[in-house]
């Protein structure tokens, strides 16, 4: 991607351009140039172990790129210093693949961690908020609940209440649905829309491998394959697309390009 300048902050949540990184000799991310369009909701698709889950990594600023540029609104982040850096992370909100709870705490203590972390609120303000934002997420009667006492799409509810305390500005989820049943999936898919939804200046940026919850929230789907985004458009596009790699990937079939491995 020729970038003249920074990119437009209102237009680009986040842009990469030319971001290659490898591990060792793993060359994982290999001329990735991307724009997640703002107050959207954005999938990104592709094989296992192609390269998402790094690509959200180095979006938070967690892992540097060797080399090209990464862009959170008209910041590069390799230009910052260490404060604006920590800055950047708070405007981020994640949902982790696995809940990542701290097993210890109730879901109220779980979902109030970021606040007492990062701000100075009142306890009674926390409580508030805390209260709010599970009612969001449909989860206000498990308050007071430890998370071994949870089922998974309560988890992945109490993930998103914690991702979204500080009301992010950009809300990255690593396979926010897998290992939950096709009806729990669905719930979750309409939690990502509903909180996109009531948040219209927030970017929700998504990572799947699965085609009908894809089709089912994105505005614009990104895939990628090797390390760099080949195709992108919306779901409609990808519906009809004629392009052989992408049709055996949202087809889910054995024979086309990608072997098997
Ligand atoms: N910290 C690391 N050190 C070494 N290799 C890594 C590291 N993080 C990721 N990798 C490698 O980079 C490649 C891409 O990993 P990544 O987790 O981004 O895949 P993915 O597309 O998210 O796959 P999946 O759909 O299975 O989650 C993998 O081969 C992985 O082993
Ligand atoms: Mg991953």
């Amino acid at each position: 991607m020729d970038l003249t300048g920074p990119p437009d902050p209102d237009a680009w949540a986040l842009t990469f351009s030319g971001v290659h990184k490898r591990f060792g000799k793993h060359h994982v991310l290999r001329g990735l140039d991307m724009q997640i369009p703002r107050g959207k909701i954005t999938v990104i698709i592709g094989r296992s172990g192609t390269g998402k889950s790094v690509t959200l990594k180095h979006a938070m600023g967690l892992v540097p790129p060797d080399e090209g540029q990464i862009w959170v609104g008209d910041r590069e982040l390799g230009r910052m210093g260490s404060a604006e850096k920590r800055a950047i992370r708070l405007r981020f909100g994640m949902v982790f693949q696995h809940a990542a709870l701290f097993d210890s705490m109730s879901v109220f203590e779980n979902v109030a961690f970021p606040l007492h972390e990062h701000t100075k609120l009142s306890d009674a303000d926390v409580r508030t908020r805390v209260e709010s934002v599970l009612g969001d997420v449909g989860l206000l009667f498990a308050i007071d609940k430890q998370p071994d006492e949870l089922s998974g799409g309560m988890k992945k509810r109490a993930g998103l209440a914690r991702a979204l305390i500080h009301t992010p500005e950009i809300l990255l989820y690593d396979e926010p649905t897998t290992g939950l049943d096709p009806i729990l999936t669905a719930a979750i898919d309409q939690l990502i829309v509903e909180t996109q939804a009531r948040n219209p200046g927030m970017t929700s940026l998504v990572v799947s491998h699965d085609m009908q919850a894809t089709f089912r929230i994105a505005d614009h789907i990104l895939f990628m394959h090797e390390g760099k985004v080949i195709a992108q458009g919306g779901p409609d596009a990808f519906r009809e697309t004629d392009d052989p790699l992408v049709r055996q990937f949202v087809e889910g079939r054995l024979d086309g390009p990608m072997a098997v491995e």
